[in-house]
């Protein structure tokens, strides 16, 4: 059963939008004009959410959300307020109110804040993608699980996604995932590492060119944009990206048209954007070495893979899968090398594991997979954390500090989590998990 969203704002065309902006997420939206309206609609039936302007004609958001809460306790409750109104919003924070956005509404921000409302649904209720789109994908810890129904529901969507996670984490594989399970699954895929090319050349690899626009441009040349035609195009390290091409870039997200290097007109193009780092973007743009405009429009929604030493049940499951595409599928791994293999951090990820299991099936000339065939840095390194002095005062310590800080950023932004992680220079999403997890 699709999740129920009440919009109130006394402007038809506001709720409109902030409607259109929900239309990734399969939930239901009823149209409230007035606060009594509001109140109406609730008690007929009792949305899963609430988005409302503060101010209206009659009764505000604010006396509309004390009313709400009277009855209802946990209902998430957000509110669209003008600047002027930002105190009443701290103020109605205090009265429960789950977030305040202010306006004009960024609607990537109000998507995620109403994703991050009906959170508990977002993990729990979606639908497992079917096994022929999940096919060679290894996921059996909760997370990755939880992470592919979510990849699955947006996927169906035409949003750009920003992948984030470590290195060797996944973020190629979920992407062609997406991909796989999207309406262009039937399209090209095209990937291109913004990292290995000079920005020279960036230039026109994206967006191609005309003959002889340049010395040594003996042809014309198409450009991976136009090469992503009906399909998906994967920009791999984004944050690598030159800055001088930033606004080009961005210029053809929002335009959906390029002008080929040396061509007179522009062309339209046609794909799905999903964009990838290994490295945090907001930090960068806090640097000055990413556009904020650029890092708001890659990131509609964003999804993080988590690193492998988060989500051990993956482990084994991988280790066996890649002995398997290695050849060794009859082989068995021994209890002490999976308990090895388990215990180990995997700062390569899965790419680590991935070469790990070749190694060890090359040098297994019997059925068993024995620790020694493991290389020797990871045997170690298990080994001298399994006999390290516990050390918990020192990480105590940095706890606390990290708790003192979320405080700061809390108090200093009145609570508005989305300003708070801004503030911090990490995602809202990681906020969130903080906050649950130190339980502030
Ligand atoms: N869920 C999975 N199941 C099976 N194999 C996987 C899975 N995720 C990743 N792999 C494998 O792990 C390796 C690394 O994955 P991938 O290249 O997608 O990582 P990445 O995050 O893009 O890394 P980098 O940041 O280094 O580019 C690949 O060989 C891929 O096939
Ligand atoms: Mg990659």
């Amino acid at each position: 059963m699709s999740k129920r969203v009440l919009i109130v704002d006394d402007e038809p065309r506001y709720r409109e939008l902030y409607a259109s902006a929900l239309s990734t997420l399969s939930v239901e939206i009823t149209h409230a004009g007035t606060a009594e309206e509001a109140l109406e609609a609730i008690g007929r039936q009792v949305p899963d959410l609430v988005v409302s302007d503060v101010r209206m004609p009659g009764a505000s958001g604010i006396e509309l959300l004390e009313r709400v809460r009277a009855a209802h306790e946990s209902l998430p409750f957000l509110l669209v307020t003008a600047h002027a109104d930002v105190r009443e919003a701290v103020s109605a924070l205090k009265l429960g109110a789950v977030d305040y956005l202010a306006k004009p509404v960024n609607l990537d921000e109000l998507l995620a804040c109403v994703r991050d409302g009906l959170g508990d649904w977002q993990r729990g209720g979606l639908d497992d993608p079917p096994p022929e789109v999940t096919e060679g994908m290894i996921a059996e810890s909760p997370v990755m699980r939880a992470l592919l129904r979510e990849a699955w529901c947006i996927a169906r969507g035409e949003v750009n996604v920003l992948l984030m996670g470590e290195s060797g984490t996944g973020k190629e594989v979920m992407a062609r995932f997406i991909h796989r399970s999207s309406e262009r699954a039937g399209g090209p895929f095209v990937a291109v590492n913004c990292a290995a090319l000079p920005a020279s050349l960036l230039n026109s690899e994206l967006f191609g060119h005309e003959k002889g626009a340049f010395t040594g441009a003996v042809s014309a040349r198409k450009g991976r944009f136009r090469e992503a035609k009906g399909g998906t195009l994967f920009l791999d390290e984004i944050g690598d990206m030159p800055l001088e091409l930033q606004p080009v870039f961005l210029r053809a997200l929002e335009q959906r048209s390029i002008t080929p290097v040396g061509a007179t007109g522009e062309t339209s193009v046609d794909f799905r954007l999903v964009a990838a780092t290994n490295r945090s973007l907001e930090e960068d743009v806090q640097e000055g070495l990413f556009r904020a405009d650029l890092f708001y429009r890659l990131n509609v929604v964003a999804l993080e893979l988590p690193p492998l030493r988060e989500r051990r049940e993956d482990i084994i499951p991988l280790a066996r899968h890649f002995l398997t595409e290695a050849g060794g599928r009859s082989k068995r791994i021994a209890r002490a090398t999976a308990a090895l293999l388990t215990g180990y951090d995997w700062p390569g990820n899965i790419r680590e594991l991935e070469n790990a299991m070749e190694r060890a099936h090359l040098l297994t000339r019997t059925e068993v997979i024995l620790p020694e065939s493991l290389p020797a840095t990871l045997r170690r390194a298990v080994a001298s954390a399994e006999h390290a002095p516990e050390d918990d005062g020192a990480f105590r310590t940095l706890q606390a500090s990290e708790i003192d800080s979320l405080k700061r950023a809390l108090e200093q932004t009145g609570g508005n989590r989305t300003h708070a992680a801004k503030l911090l220079g990490i995602t809202r999403r990681g906020l969130l998990k903080k906050i649950k997890r130190f339980e502030l």
